[in-house]
Formats: structure tokens, sequence, C-alpha cells
């Protein structure tokens, strides 16, 4: 199987890990030798309930009995993702009470961006440097990492870039400013938490200028860092709020969260502001529905937390220079490129599944299912301080 995938199937890098897949339950990937590799990933934030959550496979798979696609997007009334938004707006802000539903996080960054362009009549938005929003053309754009950009442009025009934590850099939010987008928690760049009160002090300029904040939550969200969204440990509310990711705990989704009044603007002038054929799938929105119910219904955002402080208690290594992130959003910080990458090679040998963060590195990304146990965190983090002990 391994030939053909390299044969037939497009790659993303020159080396992928190229594990061939089995099945996976809860925290384990298992491979078709049969061996169990415990995840520490997620699938980059994904798989939120962990793999094949029961709720979510039994939703799926009700819904696939009833029926899986009829129309395009907001035509016919669907019970899944009528259930779905009323459910996420009693979750949400007054203002966030409408959500549009796509296929990923992307597309809910180019969803987003429209918006903002069509309500406030302007075109200038502001991103921040080693962003990372997407890769289709527009969420391409308000990225913010150049190397990864160039080849592709032109891009999108009238983008400008911010350095996040910046205060001074505000003053580039000005009434020409449709929108700034940010991620309540840089990613890509390293898991980087906004400063003291950055965010708000972005929401006041925003607000003085007229132009909207959309918050990229599309990796935070769903209760990863303590809180059912990032943003609300921040004391500030968005304006558009972008999620996806874990939302469905592992299947392709996408959405972006508005007021009512901002999103009635895609209706008319022109009319389909937005269209999709896929976006608000039944069986997706089931999906969405389950993984819901049980973050919020159950103790696993609190758990979160003390999650992250038993990583934090146990990943302690000379070698390990921080641990950035919040919640079960955690990256292992090294001085040298050499050590992030031994430690995820090494890692997938013994069985351990780590990865890389895009934009830094030196970092180690660790972000496992909510549902993890704290015996599984013990034997991860036991094999990556033997794996650093063992380094040269
Ligand atoms: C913060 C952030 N925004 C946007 C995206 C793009 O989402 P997708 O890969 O579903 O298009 C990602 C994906 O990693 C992300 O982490």
């Amino acid at each position: 199987m391994k030939d053909d995938f390299f044969k037939y199937q497009a790659q993303t890098t020159p080396h992928p890990l190229a594990l061939e897949i089995a099945h996976a339950k809860g925290s384990y990937i298992y491979d078709t030798e049969g061996n169990a590799h415990l995840d520490f990933v997620a699938g980059v934030s994904a798989c939120c309930l962990g793999h094949c959550h029961p709720k979510v496979v039994q939703a799926i798979k009700s819904q696939t009995n009833k029926y899986m696609h009829v129309m395009v997007y907001g035509e016919y009334v669907q019970e899944p993702a009528v259930a779905y938004t009323k459910l996420l707006a009693s979750h949400l802000p007054k203002n966030l009470e409408t959500t549009y539903l796509v296929n990923s996080g992307t597309e809910a960054i180019e969803g987003a961006l429209k918006l903002a362009r069509r309500y406030t009549g302007r075109s200038e938005l502001i991103a921040a440097n080693n962003a990372y929003h997407g890769n289709t053309m527009g969420s391409l754009s308000v990225t913010g990492y150049e190397a990864r950009k160039s080849a592709f442009r032109p891009l999108i025009p009238d983008v400008r870039f911010i350095q996040f934590n910046s205060l001074s850099d505000l003053e580039k939010i000005t009434k020409k400013t449709a929108a700034v987008l940010l991620e309540t928690i840089q990613g890509g760049a390293g898991f980087i938490l906004p400063k003291n009160d950055y965010l708000k002090e972005v929401r006041r300029r925003c607000n003085e200028m007229g132009a909207l904040l959309i918050l990229d939550e599309i990796q935070p969200g769903f209760g990863r860092t303590g809180k059912l969204f990032a943003f609300e440990h921040f004391d500030i509310t968005p304006d558009i709020l972008v999620v996806g990711k874990g939302m469905a705990s592992g299947l392709p989704v996408g959405a972006f969260i508005a007021s009512h009044k901002m999103m009635a603007t895609l209706q008319e002038h022109p009319k389909l502001g937005h269209i999709t054929t896929f976006g608000g799938n039944p069986v997706i929105a089931a999906a969405s529905l389950a993984t819901l119910k049980e973050v919020t219904e159950s103790q696993l955002i609190t758990y979160t937390l003390e999650k992250e402080q038993l990583f934090r208690s146990l990943l302690v290594h000379p070698l390990i220079k921080e641990v950035r992130g919040k919640g079960l959003m955690l990256a292992l910080l090294f001085e040298k490129v050499e050590i992030a990458n031994y430690l995820v090679l090494e890692a997938a040998k013994k069985r351990l599944i780590l990865f890389w963060l895009l934009f830094e590195p030196k970092a180690v990304r660790i972000s496992p299912p909510l549902t993890i146990s704290e015996e599984e965190i013990k034997i991860g983090c036991m094999q990556i301080v033997y794996l650093l002990n063992a380094y040269q």
C-alpha cells in the first residue's frame, strides 16, 4: 500500500511519516501490523473526543440511515444543522447568534473575509505576522509567513500585517480597515498567547475605527484551552468567530459565526453572496451536534486544565526550554531544530505520535484528544523524557 500511496496520492512533502493505518479508537491509532500508537496529536487538534467516539459514531450512523445529502446549503430545513446552530448559539455571546456552516477551516476564513468586506463596504484586511489561516488563496493572503506564499503571488490585494502582541502596531488599524483577523492563540507560530490586555486593546481600536474583529479559533475552539472558546479567557467578544477542526471530532467541517444582521448581508446585493454545496451536510452536522453536547455536558473542559498541569509537571527536562500554550494545546520549545526533529522521529519509532508546528521548527506539538486519560499522559511523557535523556 505504501508504494501506491507515493505513486498515486499527491504528497505535501517529500518525507511524509507514512504510517499505514488499520483503525483507531480513543487515544490510539493502530497500524496495519497491529501496533498501537499513542496519539498526542489528535489529527492536529481535530479529534477532540478521541478516535471514533461512540456518541459521534452513533450520531453519524443514525443520520446516514435517514438521509445524507439532499440539497445545497441553506435551501431546505434539515434538523441536524438547525439543532446544531441553535445549540451553538446558546453557548455564545448574543452577537454570535448566526452560524454559517462550511466544509473546512480555510473555507470558513474565506467566508469571514467576504462577510467583513460586504458588511463594512471597506476592503482593507489586517492580519498578523506568522499567522496561519489556511491554504486557499484568500486565507493564504492573510497568512503571515512569506516563505510559504511568494510562489503563489499575486494574492488578494489590500492586506496589511501587524505584529501579534505589539500595541504600537495597532495604529495601522484605521477607518479604511474592514477587519482585523487574529488567531486567539497563534498556532503555527508556536502556540503564542496574547499578552496582558492585548486583545482588549485590539477590540478597543477596532471599535474606535469601525473595523470588525475576526477571531480564528479553528484550533483552540471546542474546549481545547480549558474554555469552550479561547476568547473567553480574555474578556472580549469578536464580531466574527471562525471555527473548524475539533468541531465534528474528526469529520471535515468549518463555520463562521456573526450577528443575524451582519449575516443577512450575504442574502442580497448580490443574492447568494456565499454558497456551498456540502456546507451544513446533515451527517457532519449530526457529528458536530454530538461533539458539542459531549464537550459541554461532560467535565472534559474542566479536566483539560488539570491535564495541562499534569503535562507541565511531567515534562521537565534540561533540553525543554519552555512548555508553551494553554490547556491541551501545548508546544515543547527546544534550543535547536535538531532536537525537535529527533524527538518527533524517534517518538514515532516508539509508537508515540508527536508532530511539528508550521512556522516554528524548534517546537514539538502536543495536542492530544481532550479525552486522553492521566495514565496515557504519564506513559507518553515518560517516553518523551526517556528519549530526551538519550539525546546525544
Ligand atoms: C488557526 C487555523 N486556521 C485555519 C486553519 C485551516 O483549516 P483547514 O485545514 O481545515 O482548512 C487551520 C488548520 O490548521 C488553523 O490551525
